[in-house]
């Protein structure tokens, strides 16, 4: 089995939690370290959220970094449940996990120049605003070196958006950091709402996720508590739990399909935040991105479910690689 060395970048966030937990409970998977920013709700909140789910999930070996409080260029812009902030104590239990001293983006800094040292690449798994990422790589462009891949939760092509008419959260939410992303020659890995919009959970599902523990209890009551249901949109019952599949594709690749293309980020104007895809090569420039297409709605689902539970059974086991102790 290979192991990817693993960064999350986040924004908790309901999505996020579910990613951040399904990551901590697969061995396939080492979590160097949690690298927060601004997005659903303010750094303030998403740093705790964060740290909550540290907490939860039993793994204080996992460090929690906060980075960027808001976007390159454009007003702040939160999610859709930004009046939830902190998650309340009695939707996921309260710890003691606090963030470490060191910058996100300083931790991505740094961790990529380790992997570069040691003949490795991490990758990073980009799940809220991509500005702690574009940071890091316009401030220190040689880290590009020791990043494998960045695979990233965000954008919408034929679905459209759901923040608004032509963009989706993540990419609406930093439009400029998603452009120098795309554009820094690093390899994108997109999980786009076309897909994302494919596999719809519903109240059986979020039923099954207390097996697993407080971690599930904490999955089951985000999930039960803000409804991500959109029946008009989807035809069907269930909402979808976009970030997740980020950690899916890493571990189970073979339940995604995917095509190669050049895509950019619209910065400016009415249709800021959208994103496009030139699928037909109609612009001559090289694919800088995968797109994934196409998902086995009940081979994802049937993944994380199974990886939730495993919280409530005996605790991973902790790896200490990489990061400061929180
Ligand atoms: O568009 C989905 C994304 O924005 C997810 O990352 C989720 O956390 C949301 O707010
Ligand atoms: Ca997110």
């Amino acid at each position: 089995m290979s192991i990817h060395k693993v960064i999350i970048d986040a924004d908790p966030g309901v999505d996020d939690a579910a990613a951040i937990l399904m990551a901590l409970a697969s061995p396939e998977i080492e979590v160097l370290g949690l690298s927060i920013v601004a997005g659903n709700v303010s750094l303030e909140h998403t740093v705790t959220n964060a740290c909550k789910l540290v907490g939860v999930s039993g793994r204080r070996d996992v460090p929690v970094f906060a980075g960027a409080s808001g976007p390159l260029v454009r007003e702040q812009v939160y999610g859709k449940y930004a009046r939830i902030g902190s998650f309340d104590d009695k939707l996921v239990k309260a710890g003691d996990v606090v963030p470490a001293e060191e910058s996100a983006i300083q931790f991505i800094v740094r961790s990529a120049r380790a992997a570069v040292t040691a003949g490795e690449q991490i990758t990073i798994c980009a799940i809220g605003p991509l500005t702690n990422v574009a940071l890091a790589l316009i401030q220190h462009p040689d880290v590009a070196r020791g990043i494998r891949q960045i695979v990233s939760m965000g954008g919408a092509f034929t679905a459209l958006g759901h923040r608004t008419p032509w963009a989706e959260f993540n990419i609406y939410a930093d439009p400029h950091a998603a452009e120098i992303v795309f554009q820094s020659g690093v390899p994108i890995v997109l999980m786009p709402l076309d897909m994302t919009f494919q596999a719809l959970f519903t109240a059986d599902h979020f039923e099954r996720f207390r097996a697993g523990g407080e971690a599930g209890a904490a999955l089951y009551n985000l999930f039960t508590t803000f409804d991500r249901s959109d029946e008009k949109r989807f035809g069907r019952p269930g909402g979808p739990i976009h970030d997740a599949t980020t950690i899916a594709w890493l571990i189970r690749p073979e339940l995604f399909t995917s095509r190669e293309a050049f895509v950019g980020v619209q910065v400016t104007g009415l249709t800021m935040g959208y994103t496009y895809a030139d699928f037909y090569n109609k612009m001559n420039r090289p694919s800088n991105t995968t797109v994934v297409t196409d998902v086995d709605e009940t081979g994802f689902i049937e993944l994380l479910i199974e990886r939730i539970v495993r919280h409530g059974g005996e605790a991973p086991e902790i790896r200490t690689t990489g990061g400061s102790h929180a």
